[in-house]
């Protein structure tokens, strides 16, 4: 019978858990699938030293399961980071933000040696672009960001109501069909006014699980 995406994220979440490390301190993502993975992390706390949190949400549900969070700037270089995405094309490149959490995950995954990406298969994509590129702004440049990526060909639309942890607003970006989505990344990290994007190209997730089977 086949999985549920419900299935499938918290299938996919159960096989990270093997990934975890004994007394490490583990970065953990945002989202739907994560929060299953973070449930797991709840029940072996007793294993670990606790976790890096990359928005308010999961330092919540961390909490909450009595997981302790601690600072990226306490703990130095992560062996680990575990997050979802929105898309994810064949070379584990990825487009993430759709939770807003894009700067913090980035931040994270940078710092972490080995991202692990749990999705469910309906996350597979054979190019990236479908699902909106997620842009966090200065408040201020959100109209000089829009036009410049106008210019790169998108069509940028203010997610309005959403303000970042960082206390930034969010331009979803329409209709790019990401041919080079290294080269694109590096383009609108360039853009003054820009904070980060939602592509994860540059540094691609090292492994992605899939409905809870491994893809490397
Ligand atoms: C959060 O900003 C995103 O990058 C999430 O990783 C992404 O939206 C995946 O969320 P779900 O696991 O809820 O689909």
């Amino acid at each position: 019978t086949e999985m549920t995406p419900e299935q499938g994220k918290q299938a996919s979440a159960e096989r990270a858990l093997e990934f975890v490390q004994d007394d490490s301190v583990v970065g953990v993502g945002t989202g739907s699938t994560v929060a299953y993975f973070i449930q797991g992390l709840g029940r072996m706390k007793d294993r670990i030293q606790g976790a890096v949190s990359s928005s308010e949400q999961s330092t919540k549900l961390l909490k909450e399961l009595g997981i302790p969070v601690f600072d990226l700037n306490a703990t130095g270089p992560l062996e680990l980071y575990v997050d979802g995405a929105d898309e994810c094309d064949p070379h584990n490149r990825l487009i993430k933000g759709g939770g807003a959490a894009l700067t913090r995950e980035k931040i994270i995954a940078a710092a972490s040696r080995q991202f692990v990406c749990i999705v469910d298969p309906s996350k597979l994509v054979p190019v990236l672009g479908r699902f909106p590129v997620p842009v966090e702004v200065i408040p201020m440049a959100r109209s000089h960001v829009a036009r410049q990526i106008v210019k790169l060909g998108g069509d940028p639309v203010w997610r309005e109501g959403t303000v970042t942890d960082n206390g930034n607003w969010i331009l979803d970006v329409h209709n790019w069909s990401i041919t080079d989505p290294v080269a694109l990344e590096s383009r609108l990290n360039a853009i003054v006014g820009v904070v980060t994007n939602g592509l994860f190209a540059a540094r691609p997730a090292d492994l992605v699980i899939t409905g809870g089977e491994i893809r490397a």
